[in-house]
Parts: C-alpha cells; sequence; structure tokens
C-alpha cells in the first residue's frame, strides 16, 4: 500500500453502531470514536448489562485521556440486541449514514460451539442487519492470527487456508472475515494483533489476554512462597502486541483514510519491538526475583515433570498463549506504515513501554506487595538467567 492509495482527503466520522462496547476492544473504540467526534454512537448490549455500566466503562476511559466533556448523554445510545430486529435500532442511528463497527465476538480458544455462534452466526446476523438497514459500510474487527500458522509474512488481504491454526478462534475469525467480504457491503477488516495497556500510563481494562494473563497467572500461583529457581517459556521471538492508545489512533485513521475493501494489520512490530525472553526477564527481576530463571526457547521444552506443582500449574494455563508466542509471526503492514508516513503517531511497544504496563500491574497488585515484603531478604541483587537448550538442539550441534 503506497500513500497515494489511501484516501486523499481524510473522511468525516459518521455515527456508528458499535458490537461489542461491554466489551474491551469495543469500548475502546467507542471512546476513540467519541473523542475524536464521530455524532453519534450506537451500542447493542446483552440484558445482562445496564446502559449506566456501559457509560461508566467509557467515562473512565475518556477522562484518562483528559476528556471530560463530551456530552455522552446525548451521543451515545444504549440499545438491547433485540432492538436489531424490531427496528428501534434504526431509529436511533437517525436518518444520516453510518458505520457498523463489529467488535462482538469470542475469544474462547477451543470452544467451538460459542466461536460459531458469536463469530459467524453473529457477524451473518449484523451482516444482515447493515444490507437492510443500509449501513454505509461494515467495519469488521479480526484478529492478525486470522492468517493461522503461514512461514510467509500474513498479506493484508483475504487469507487461503493454512497449513495449520493455533486454535479454533483464528479459524473463526478467518471465516467471519470472508463472510464481510462476500457480503456485497462496503467493507474494512482490521487485524489488531494482542492489545496491551496504554503506552503513556499502562492502563489496560481488558481480560487476562497475552502478558496479562503471565503476569495474573505469576501473581496467583507464584507468590505463595519464594522459589530459588523459576522456569519460564521465553522465545527470543519478537512480542507483537499493540498498546490500547496505538490501537485506538490506527482505528480512526483507518475509518478516516482507508478506501472499502481494505484490510489493515494493527501490530506493533518496529526494530525496538523486545523479544518475549526480554519481557520476561523484565518481569522477574521486578517481581519474583528468584536466584535463577531457566528460560526455555518452547513449552515442550520444559521438563515439566521436573517442576513443582504451582509452576506447573502456571505452564499449563499460559501453555496455548506461550505456543503461540514461540512462533515468529509476521504481518505486512504497508498500510499502517503508509499512514505513520503521513503522520499517524502509532506508538510502538518497545522495552520501556512495556515497563510502563508491567510497573502500573505490579503497583495495583496486593499480592505482589505483600511477596516483596515479606521475601526481599531471600532476593539477590539480579537474577541469574540459564537459556536452556533443548536436549534435541544440544545433541544436533554437538553431531
Ligand atoms: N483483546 C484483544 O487483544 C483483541 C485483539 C485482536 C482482536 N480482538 C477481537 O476483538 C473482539 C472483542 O475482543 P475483546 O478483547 O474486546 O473481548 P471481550 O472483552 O470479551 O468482549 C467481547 C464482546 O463481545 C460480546 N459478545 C460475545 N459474544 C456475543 C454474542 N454471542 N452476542 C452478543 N455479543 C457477544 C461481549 O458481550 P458480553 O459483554 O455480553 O459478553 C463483549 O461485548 C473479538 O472479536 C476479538 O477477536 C481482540
Amino acid at each position: 500500500v503506497s500513500v497515494s492509495s489511501l484516501r486523499a482527503t481524510p473522511e468525516p466520522l459518521r455515527t456508528a453502531l458499535v458490537t461489542g462496547a461491554s466489551g474491551y476492544v469495543g469500548a475502546m473504540s467507542v471512546a476513540a470514536l467519541l473523542a475524536e467526534g464521530a455524532p453519534r454512537v450506537v451500542i447493542p448490549v446483552r440484558a445482562r448489562h445496564t446502559r449506566e455500566q456501559v457509560l461508566h466503562t467509557l467515562r473512565l476511559e475518556l477522562a484518562a485521556e483528559g476528556l471530560g466533556e463530551l456530552d455522552l448523554e446525548a451521543r451515545v445510545c444504549v440499545v438491547p440486541w433485540s432492538a436489531l430486529e424490531d427496528g428501534s435500532v434504526r431509529a436511533a442511528l437517525g436518518p444520516e449514514p453510518f458505520d457498523l463497527v463489529h467488535c462482538a465476538g469470542s475469544v474462547s480458544y477451543f470452544a467451538t460451539e460459542e466461536l460459531e455462534q458469536a463469530n459467524i452466526a453473529l457477524t451473518e446476523q449484523l451482516l444482515a442487519f447493515a444490507r437492510a438497514a443500509g449501513a454505509a459500510r461494515f467495519v469488521y474487527m479480526s484478529t492478525a492470527f486470522a492468517c493461522g500458522y503461514v512461514d510467509t509474512p500474513a498479506p493484508e488481504a483475504l487469507l487461503d487456508e493454512p497449513e495449520g491454526d493455533p486454535t479454533h478462534y483464528t479459524r473463526s475469525k478467518r471465516r467471519a472475515e470472508r463472510l464481510v467480504a462476500a457480503s456485497g457491503l462496503p467493507y474494512l477488516i482490521l487485524r489488531p494483533s494482542v492489545l496491551i495497556g496504554d503506552s503513556r500510563d499502562g492502563r489496560y481494562a481488558g481480560k487476562r489476554y497475552g502478558l496479562y494473563q503471565l503476569w495474573m497467572g505469576s501473581e496467583k500461583y507464584l507468590t505463595k512462597k519464594y522459589f530459588p529457581v523459576c522456569h519460564a517459556v521465553a522465545p527470543k521471538a519478537r512480542v507483537v502486541f499493540v498498546h490500547q492508545d496505538a490501537y485506538k489512533r490506527a482505528f480512526i485513521a483507518a475509518l478516516r483514510r482507508l478506501n472499502d475493501g481494505s484490510v489493515m494489520h494493527i501490530v506493533s512490530q518496529s526494530g525496538s519491538t523486545p523479544t518475549m525472553r526480554e519481557a520476561q526477564e523484565m518481569w522477574f527481576e521486578r517481581t519474583m526475583r528468584p536466584q535463577e530463571v531457566h528460560y526455555y526457547p518452547h513449552v515442550d521444552d520444559v521438563p515439566a515433570y521436573k517442576l513443582d506443582a504451582r509452576q506447573r500449574a502456571l505452564l499449563a494455563l499460559a501453555s496455548v498463549n506461550l505456543q503461540i508466542a514461540s512462533r515468529h509471526w509476521s504481518f505486512a503492514a504497508p498500510t499502517l506504515a503508509a499512514l505513520e508516513s503521513e503522520g499517524l503517531a502509532f506508538p510502538h511497544v518497545t522495552l520501556d513501554s512495556l515497563r510502563v504496563c508491567q510497573e502500573r500491574f505490579v503497583r495495583s497488585s496486593e499480592r505482589l506487595r505483600d511477596y516483596h515484603a515479606t521475601y526481599a531478604h531471600l532476593m539477590p541483587a539480579k537474577s541469574r538467567g540459564i537459556d536452556v537448550v533443548p536436549a534435541a538442539v544440544a545433541e544436533a550441534a554437538h553431531v
């Protein structure tokens, strides 16, 4: 994608119908739309959510951005999902053209029925609604991992079937993308990698995904006693996270500048992106600080049978994500590069910005505070890091 294939004049933001706004990515997307001047946002939610809850989350996020007076009462309309069927959503959207931004979805990796319902059936339902209601554009929130396991950089195009998938989730997102592209509607497909906290203050309102799963798992399993030796899966592959503020900026830039039918990776992969090994080392230094940390390139390299039950439990909890992190993922991101060359400020993940997120997490953890108070006297000034070479690799090198 060259700069010339972006829209020369940015489009104004339209009113939007945003699904999934009771969740993390949807809420971030709505906050960005409101901050950047979308006239109105209509949000369908399931019965367990109230309007006040949804507005509260948005107010917190906007206040953290220093934005207080955005007239949410008038600009945000929260409706039940049934409003999509009885015509009241159309009324809430008003007569102006609108974008349908579809962020609702399941990220339950292997729950096939739930994935079918939330990622396939729901997308079909929303495409039908968008067609009937005359949506100006359908914006689908996919994932960078929709490409599955491939050997070449994932293209910003519809994806072929890969040699394999890390989860059923990635397969379902790839299928949903195809439904969107075949719908006949003008569309954008956005593919963020894994969102982490804001690059400036580390705030994070999402669930236990990515690094947060590891951090919360360590907090849960490794703080009951001091482990002189810890074991960690820490491939020397670069992490593929994206800061939530970077996501919001890229999302808005995509709505304003991309032509219909575009696919865009929203990923952080600059030369200064740290490796998982560096991220893990920074974590152990700041938190458990054992005498030694044994670092393994892959989950399968860890001698799980030798581990204490708690370290094994942590490994089991994070095992799928660690397997995914052990691969060298590569996503072609020419659109993001073109937008950056046109002035988009996109804070890529660096070791320092990751430290900001980690610090926010550590400081808000009572367990980690107690752990430090109890075990500081056992901690060395610096843990010794040992890179464990898997037996097979060592043998091959020997031969
Ligand atoms: N988080 C990330 O780093 C990331 C990265 C790339 C892509 N994504 C994509 O972004 C989307 C949202 O992820 P998230 O992290 O925001 O997850 P989340 O916090 O769990 O939010 C999921 C949202 O989808 C809604 N939803 C799920 N199933 C639904 C159904 N059957 N009917 C109606 N609404 C349903 C949820 O509603 P309830 O609140 O009622 O459950 C919630 O609003 C997913 O499609 C995911 O693929 C996320």
